[in-house]
């Protein structure tokens, strides 16, 4: 069942002005609970916008965003209960930090929610734990802190609502491998841990193929193509013509398989690449 969806979304910047632009022009798509779901798509086509309608923080000019099977524009306590249970983490994390303390940034959320202080207190020290951060960093102004340090932070205060649905726009943008490969776990563990909708932006195909169940390809503010990853990954040249590429590995696989190894279907994952050479190895293939 669909925990959000959105029906023909059209949006606009800047309207009734020369520098009006389409935004979105007609986007459909339902977010099923428990699913991961990346959204892919070269700069400007529209991903950033559709995922501000996703908790109301753009309306759109027509089309309906739905949660729970209820528009969030039906009253004041539907928008509020999509504000509360689908977090949004901005690709910019200065654009979410404004408290003058790390604590007070992470406290917002559950403060507006009306928790009690106890358990305020207890989420703001989970959700720091949670995103790799240490104690220390709750006195500290989020102004002082480094960009990957920003956007745990920010990440932090979206998790301490504990939404339904967990939305990163370009979570792992400026982090180091290492910092990246922690931030991918993170995506992981909030959907196994809770069993929650993750939906996250990347520029990253191999990240999205680590990680996601479903991806959703944006172009020019039109859903160009929505599957699992294999349905969507295995469309090379459309993707290609959309400005994305396929994997490394997948590219190397295509290769090895054209120059006559039967190493069976394409992979997307380093870990599915080994695994299918050492399959074809222990059958005598030749690799
Ligand atoms: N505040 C704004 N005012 C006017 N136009 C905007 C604004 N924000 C985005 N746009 C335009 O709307 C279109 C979609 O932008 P959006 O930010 O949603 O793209 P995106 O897919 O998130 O891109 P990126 O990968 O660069 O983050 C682009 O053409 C962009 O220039
Ligand atoms: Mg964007």
């Amino acid at each position: 069942m669909s925990v959000l969806s959105v029906k023909n979304l059209i949006y606009g910047y800047s309207k009734g002005t020369p520098f009006e632009k389409g935004a979105l022009k007609g986007v459909s798509v339902d977010f099923r609970k428990g699913e991961i779901v990346a959204v892919i798509g070269h700069t400007g086509s529209g991903k950033s916008t559709l995922l501000q309608h996703l908790n109301g923080l753009l309306k759109p000019d027509s089309g309906e965003v739905l949660f729970d099977g209820k528009s969030i524009y039906e009253s004041k306590e539907t928008l509020r209960k999509c504000r509360f249970n689908v977090g949004l983490c901005f690709q910019y994390p200065e654009q979410q930090l404004f408290e003058s303390t790390v604590y007070k940034d992470i406290a917002f959320g559950p403060t507006n929610m009306g928790l009690s202080a106890e358990e305020i207190k207890k989420r703001v020290h989970s959700s720091i734990d949670y995103v790799g951060l240490t104690e220390d960093y709750l006195d500290k102004s989020p102004f002082d802190l480094s960009g990957g340090e920003k956007r745990r932070v920010a990440i932090a205060g979206v998790i301490s609502m504990e939404p339904k649905v967990l939305i990163l726009d370009e979570p792992t943008a400026g982090l180091d491998p290492l910092g990246k490969n922690n931030l991918l776990k993170l995506i992981k563990d909030y959907n196994e841990q809770t069993g929650n909708t993750v939906i996250f932006v990347s520029h990253n195909m191999d990240d999205v193929a680590l990680v996601a169940d479903r991806v959703i390809v944006m172009n020019d503010g039109e859903v160009a193509l929505d599957g699992t990853v294999d349905e969507v990954y295995s469309q090379g040249e459309k993707l290609a013509s959309l400005g994305l590429d396929v994997p490394e590995i997948t590219s190397v696989f295509i290769e090895l398989n054209n120059a006559g190894f039967d190493l069976g279907h394409t992979e997307y994952t380093v870990e599915g690449a080994k695994n299918a050479i050492l399959n074809s190895l222990s059958k005598g293939g030749a690799v």
